[in-house]
């Protein structure tokens, strides 16, 4: 540690030691709550990271007791910043890059480019059982705004020359109003716009949509250098691209 930033962590931690060696480590630490459980900011901070990590999987709602936890997330700093270290992540390996004409980035929709948050915080941050026909009403109304940290990745992908694919979940019946809903908020050009269209993908995963769908870009000459969503299925899978990022979601799992 060089001597200036020594300094600083004495000015701000005076009974911090600069080497580090007087940390006391202990093998394991005693749990601090009551009666052997953890306190709900605790359990529901592990059940979140469970989420990120995708160890929790096909989860059907969050639990009751982690709504406070979820929204207190989504609506502070923590949310924000978490998608910051992403998508400056995605920017900083796209700079190193060769771009040529054939490489584009493929991203998702809801939730990565387009936020639900209005939605959720008007039905339970997830705690609700998913209804597919209230959320096809608020998709309908085109109003969800812009998640601001994609947006800048989204821009500055663009500024290197490298083309934008959208790929998302949304029926072809809604292609119309995500075209204007995009636009509205600041995503101004892509080279395609790829919905699901139910007579080719009708009951099949997410993840078989969006693998197909990027194998057929490949087989059109694209190269997928980078993948970037909100689910674990928008980036697992075939051809998911050189590079994958996962912004956090702690509402649904696709
Ligand atoms: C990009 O091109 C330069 C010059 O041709 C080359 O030196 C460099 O290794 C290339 N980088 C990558 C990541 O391919
Ligand atoms: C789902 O949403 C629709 C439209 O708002 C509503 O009519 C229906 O009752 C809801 N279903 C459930 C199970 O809440």
């Amino acid at each position: 540690m060089n001597t200036k930033l020594c300094v600083l962590f004495v000015l701000a931690f005076v009974t911090w030691p600069c080497q580090g060696s007087d940390y006391q480590v202990f093998p394991l630490r005693m749990k601090t709550g009551y009666n052997e459980q953890y306190p709900t900011e605790v359990s529901c901070a592990s059940w979140r990271l469970g989420v990120e990590a995708n160890n929790l999987v096909k989860w059907k709602t969050v639990p009751a007791p982690c709504q406070e936890h979820v929204a207190d997330y989504l609506l502070g700093d923590q949310y924000r910043s978490d998608s910051k270290t992403v998508c400056r992540e995605a920017y900083f390996y796209a700079k190193t890059l060769n771009i040529t004409q054939k490489d584009i980035f493929v991203f998702d929709v809801d939730d990565t480019a387009l936020s639900n948050l209005q939605y959720f915080a008007n039905h339970g941050f997830g705690v609700e059982e998913h209804n597919a026909t209230a959320f096809k009403i608020w998709v309908s109304y085109g109003e969800a705004f812009a998640l601001p940290e994609t947006l800048k990745l989204y821009n500055k992908l663009l500024a290197l020359g490298i083309k934008v694919v959208f790929i998302t979940e949304r029926p072809l019946d809604l292609k119309d109003v995500t075209v204007s809903n995009l636009q509205n908020v600041g995503f101004y050009k892509w080279d395609k716009l790829i919905a699901r269209d139910p007579s080719i993908y009708s009951g099949k995963l997410s993840n078989a949509f969006k693998s197909s769908e990027r194998t057929k870009l490949a087989e059109e000459g694209f190269r997928i250098v980078g993948n970037i969503g909100d689910q674990w299925s928008d980036i697992l899978g075939d051809k998911r691209g050189f590079r994958t990022f996962k912004l956090p979601n702690p509402l649904y799992y696709d």
